[in-house]
């Protein structure tokens, strides 16, 4: 009997609010859940700044890992009617997939990457093949274990049935976060009956349908993800916050370049302001390490630097504004030159920012980046997009809402201690 087949003594459980329980049986999994990588994501928010406004979400991507995993280990081990019996290694690479899936997110994530130009994905691929404690744990499984898990993850495996347990518009990832999300937030949306949807599931092809008497609880699921997705992902306001976080970074790594003396050496910071990171210097990020500086950088000299870090911990946003960019173009530019008057720089206090730029969607039939549509399996087998069936799903499907605000301080526009400002906050209100 290998590694891969070897089982715990005795399950371990781990109390899970969403699904109550996470059951681990497997050595291998129980293994990397303790490595250094793994362990780091209790370090790294799920949902990055959105505890600003909903204080319940300091949940982390630790939990959510966990949770994705619980479910597919749910969806193989009840059986998923229909498909041949599972290979021992095949369900491990789903489960350790599953499990790994998020491994490369830094700390908060969408702004850091955004900054520093890097991406999760590519990280995600970088721990699992490099040099560190996971990839260890995987290689004891076989020599290719490692790169079949990070070609699932990468959407590459030959088996897309596997694939779209872990990546597609109804899959374990998702309704994982959906649940946790409107559990941590607080919110009344984002509740749906997952286990309805897993006992219809049934396995195509390429990737998991959902049998068609199962119509209803999906659009449960996708109605949820378009609650979520306005109430709560592109919330105003922590999307405020996160305009300050990426000045921040925006303007130490500025001051960086062009020989500013910090205070202290940003030394976590150093090789990504050079572009000469590697991995370890990626693994020693999270959210502690960067609130850190901030806490140091409310000390600098530079007034920049000090009054967004200081906003940023201490809560003081940035308000908002509608913003049309095609329709008030020359007003930007007429505030931009006000701003610069009244000795505000606009590249750090005067932003637009879109919601098209955030990573969600809620559903989409067939579009974009390779997520397939959902198909409803009907009783003559034939399979359907469930967008055709459902009235609900086809009103919301294929909408991409853009949303562009103008953030500035209104708290130091109203201080009136510049004559300036006056004239800027009639303008921005008007
Ligand atoms: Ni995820």
């Amino acid at each position: 009997m290998g590694y891969k087949n070897e089982k715990l003594k005795e399950e371990k459980v781990f109390k899970d609010p969403v699904h109550r329980y996470v059951h681990v049986r497997d050595k291998v999994i129980w293994d990397i859940i303790g490595t250094r990588e793994f362990q780091r994501l209790r370090r790294i928010r799920q949902l990055g700044t959105t505890y600003l406004v909903f204080h319940g979400a300091e949940h982390s991507r630790f939990q959510h890992s966990l949770g994705v995993y619980e479910i597919v280990r749910r969806i193989i081990d009840d059986g998923f009617s229909g498909r041949p019996e599972w290979d021992e290694e095949e369900r491990l690479v789903t489960l350790c997939a599953a499990l790994l899936h998020d491994l490369g997110h830094g700390p908060f994530s969408h702004a850091f990457e955004n900054v520093f130009d890097l991406d999760h994905e590519e990280f995600t691929q970088k721990i699992l093949l490099g040099a560190t404690e996971v990839n260890a744990i995987l290689r004891k499984v076989s020599d290719q274990f490692p790169q079949k898990v990070a070609d699932v993850i990468d959407k590459t495996y030959p088996d897309k049935l596997v694939v779209s347990l872990i990546s597609s518009q109804i899959d374990a990832d998702r309704m994982d976060y959906l649940q946790r999300d409107a559990y941590y937030t607080g919110v009344s949306y984002g509740h749906f009956d997952m286990e309805r949807i897993l006992r219809v599931m049934r396995p195509a092809e390429d990737q998991a349908v959902v049998k068609s008497s199962g119509m209803h609880a999906v659009e449960d699921y996708i109605m949820s993800r378009y609650q979520m997705y306005w109430q709560v992902y592109f919330h105003p306001v922590s999307r405020s916050a996160e305009v300050i976080l990426k000045k921040v970074l925006h303007r130490a790594k500025y001051l960086y370049e062009t020989g500013y003396q910090f205070g202290q050496a940003p030394v976590h910071f150093e090789t990504f302001f050079k572009k000469e990171y590697d991995l370890e210097d990626y693994i020693a990020l999270d959210e502690g390490v960067v609130t850190t500086y901030f806490q140091m950088w409310t000390k600098e000299q530079d007034t920049i630097l000090s009054d967004l870090s200081a906003r940023f911990l201490n809560r003081r946003l940035f308000q908002y504004v509608e913003f049309n960019p095609a329709a008030e173009y020359k007003k930007l530019q007429q505030l931009e030159v006000l701003f610069n008057q009244a000795g505000l720089d606009p590249e750090y206090y005067l932003v637009v920012d879109s919601s098209s730029d955030l990573p969600y969607d809620f559903y989409r039939p067939g579009e974009e980046n390779e997520r397939l549509p959902i198909f409803l399996q009907m009783p003559n087998k034939e399979l359907r997009e469930i967008s055709r069936s459902s009235d609900v799903v086809d009103a919301i499907s294929g909408k991409r809402r853009t949303d562009h605000k103008l953030y500035f301080p209104e708290d130091l526009l109203q201080t009136g201690e510049n004559p300036l400002y006056k004239e800027i906050y009639e303008m921005l209100n008007k």
